[in-house]
């Protein structure tokens, strides 16, 4: 044994050849942490300094090849700042460097999931043989950086500059036959072959019948491309890749900046360049909050997985009641991801539109290449709709999707429950109406919760998971349990009108209303909303959303939060949908709408909107874009901290993930409490009490003005 710590061996297997494995100790996964890259170090020096070794494979001990960086440490490595953070990074460097360096050659035995620092270390080698299990990709650019240990240098001379600009700008995962189509990789073999074949490899290198020292020197030298080429290579990237990142996500424009500079250069300068370029990307506000995003994401999966652990319960068989938007969303959801469902309306003709839809979505399927149609067969076959209640003794969860009335709710859970086994658990989809306040009158109030879907159900990947005051940890875990194998991002919430995303959705929509009122144009609102970064303003959502649907949930919520959410004023939305005006869903809302040459809606402007509208809205007055955003977004905001005082939510992480996955915050400013942080707590609350004037909404609440007396933040 040359060499063994806490992540690396390095043992002799004969004939000079050393297996340096990665097993990193303690983890089910292998990550360069600093412990394994110092580890890698040692292990290198050990190799080096061993005159028998004739060559390397690197391999792995776990299933996974590497990861990738330790995300963990990202927060406390970016707060460094841009110098500290580009020697750091070169430090790594040095490591990955003098591996490159070793006077054998290397080859590398990919077996499994190989990203981001994992490829870096890769591309060190000299060869890369993979398993047609494993996967490789650069990843970085989704949390706002780009590879910073060597890979947007290494990547250009190996599978040559077009090829690394897409791998490395857009971030996308690559399956084995890709990466050996582009050359990132030299050979692909079967899993079991795969020891065998880096062997043989090693060997050959080793006998002078691959050229390793060619292969080396080509990733040390400058790019071969001329100046021409370079410039026209570089200037085509510049156009796609902007176009493609956008103005709010810098990285792969960074990366490609960096990568132009860098053309021309041997690798240790090259290095020093990427080495600044990587820092500039790890101090932007975009970084910062990807990162934190991935982590919350992490943290809300592990919540859930906590909640199922408490869940006893085998779920064989669901049920739906309501056949519509929702309820044959579910359905086709539940059914793709194998758990069979009843699904019972009282029309015939909806049940035929839900098998329909759930037909629809899986035939586009197969014509993408993602399905087949004995899948697709199979998966409808999962769906069983009913008009009557016959095969409800047999179910273990009924999620009840019907019309958005309490009283029909009320109705239709005193006809079901009698007809349950004791232990089945009944799930409320109500986008709005208190779960405790529907459980009045059921008789196991315990098995009630809320589990709140989002429109359309197959893209949307939040669930809200609503524990009313009755509700027991088993039926909030079961429910958990089946949005997670829905493929559903759960997130447990207490009970309230609106619960935690359309409580904080609906302030915002009223900030929107008074904006109207005051005299904004509400084309001039969207677009700022959008340069904000949301996916569409508020009047465009509020026409997705259905404006009927939205009036009506308004009025659940002034209902519930009179103080603040009731207005005092006819809202622009009201008037449209008093002249039959509801959205998308009818072709005329705020816009108007037509279907494009694929089917899908296109959305236009209609002057008559300005005409229906005129009565309630003060003449056109101009409101900058700063303020548009304050007036709709402190709201919003305030009324993310209400929900946290009143553990509505349970942490900043789940409110932030949950206003991505719920209504498309826009991830780049990582979630309302990010935002908050990045804004400086004392300026938004500054804001707050400028505006405050125009009603409770915008008063900041207590939790918000003792961060800022005390300078704390949510994060860090
Ligand atoms: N549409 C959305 O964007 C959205 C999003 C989240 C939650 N929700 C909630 O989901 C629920 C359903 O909304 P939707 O948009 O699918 O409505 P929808 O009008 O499209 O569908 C309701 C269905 O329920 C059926 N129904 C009525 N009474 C019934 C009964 N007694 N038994 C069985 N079926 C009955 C109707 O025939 C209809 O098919 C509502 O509570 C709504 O608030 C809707």
């Amino acid at each position: 044994m040359l060499h063994s710590g806490p992540a690396f061996s390095a043992s002799a297997l004969g004939d000079g050849i050393v297996e340096l494995k990665f097993d990193l100790a303690g983890e089910s996964v292998n990550k360069l942490n600093q412990v394994a890259i110092r580890d890698f170090d040692a292990a290198t020096r050990a190799i080096a300094g061993d005159g028998s070794v004739r060559g390397v494979i690197v391999t792995s001990g776990k299933p996974v090849f590497i990861v990738g960086a330790d995300i963990t440490e990202f927060g406390g490595m970016f707060a460094a700042g841009e110098a500290k953070i580009a020697r750091g990074v070169l430090e790594v460097n040095r490591v990955l460097c003098r591996f490159e360096d070793l006077p054998v050659p290397t080859v590398v035995a990919i077996n499994g999931v190989c990203l981001g620092g994992g490829l870096e270390l890769a591309l060190a080698g000299d060869y890369r043989v993979m398993s047609t299990a494993a996967s490789v990709g650069f990843p970085e650019v989704k949390l706002g950086i780009f590879p910073g240990f060597g890979g947007s240098v290494r990547m250009p001379r190996v599978i040559g500059i077009d090829n690394a600009v897409e791998w490395i700008c857009a971030g996308q995962d690559k399956r084995a036959d890709a990466a050996l189509k582009d050359g990132a990789v030299d050979a692909v073999v079967a899993p079991e072959l795969l020891r065998d074949a880096a062997l043989t490899m090693l060997r050959q290198c080793i006998d002078g019948k691959l050229d390793w020292r060619a292969r080396r020197a080509a990733k040390l030298a400058p790019l071969k491309l001329n100046k021409i080429e370079q410039t026209m290579a570089f200037n085509s990237s510049m156009g796609v890749v902007g176009a493609q990142a956008g103005p709010n996500y810098p990285a792969p424009m960074l990366a490609l900046k960096n990568m132009q500079e860098a053309a021309s250069l041997g690798r240790d300068a090259a290095l020093e360049v990427e080495a600044k370029y990587f820092a500039k990307a790890a101090v932007t506000p975009q970084a910062g909050a990807l990162v934190g995003v991935f982590l919350a994401d992490q943290a809300v999966k592990k919540a859930a997985g906590a909640w199922e652990k408490k869940s006893s319960k085998e779920i064989r068989q669901a049920a739906v009641l309501g056949a519509g938007i929702m309820g044959g969303g579910i359905a086709y959801q539940s059914a793709l991801k194998g758990t069979p469902i009843v699904m019972k309306d009282i029309k015939e003709e909806q049940l035929a539109l839900g098998m329909n839809e759930a037909g629809k979505l899986l035939s586009k399927a197969v014509e993408k290449g993602k399905s087949t149609p004995a899948r697709m067969t199979e998966v409808l076959g999962r769906i069983r709709p009913t008009l009557n209640y016959g095969d409800f003794g047999g179910v273990d969860i009924v999620i009840e999707a019907v019309v958005e009335n309490p009283k029909v709710k009320k109705a239709v859970f005193a006809e079901l429950e009698p007809l349950l086994r004791e232990d089945t658990i009944v799930a409320s989809n109500t986008s709005t109406i208190s779960i405790s306040h529907l459980a009045e009158g059921l008789k196991r109030p315990q098995n009630f919760v809320g589990m709140h879907f989002f429109n359309p159900v197959h893209m949307m990947p939040l669930v809200e998971v609503i524990r009313g005051r009755q509700s027991s940890d088993e039926a909030v875990a079961t429910t958990v349990k089946l949005a997670s194998r829905m493929g559903k991002t759960p997130i447990v919430v207490n009970d309230c009108p609106g619960f935690f995303v359309n409580r904080v959705l609906f302030p915002y929509f009223a900030g929107f209303h008074m904006l109207l009122r005051d005299g904004a144009d509400f084309q001039a609102v969207d677009k700022a909303m959008e340069k904000f970064g949301w996916p569409m303003g508020p009047a465009y959502l509020m026409d997705v959303v259905g404006m009927d649907t939205g009036v009506h949930a308004a009025a659940v919520m002034a209902e519930g939060f009179p103080d603040r959410m009731k207005h005092d004023f006819k809202g622009a939305t009201e008037v449209l949908v008093e002249n039959q005006r509801y959205g998308q869903k009818n072709g005329k809302g705020y816009y108007v709408y037509a279907p494009d040459r694929k089917g899908k809606p296109k959305k236009a402007v209609d002057p008559t909107t300005y005409e229906l509208i005129k009565d309630v809205v003060a003449p056109r007055k101009e409101f900058t874009p700063e303020e548009i955003v304050a007036r709709c977004m402190v709201p919003l905001v305030n009324e993310v901290a209400r929900c946290l005082e009143e553990e509505i939510v349970a942490s900043p992480q789940e409110a932030d993930m949950a206003l991505l996955y719920g209504i498309g915050f826009p991830p780049f400013r990582g979630g309302a409490c990010r935002y908050v942080d990045q804004t400086g707590v004392s300026t938004f609350v500054a804001t707050a009490d400028r505006l405050a004037p125009l009603g409770k909404l915008y008063e900041a609440p207590r939790l918000l003005r003792d961060m800022a007396a005390a300078n704390r933040k949510f994060f860090g």
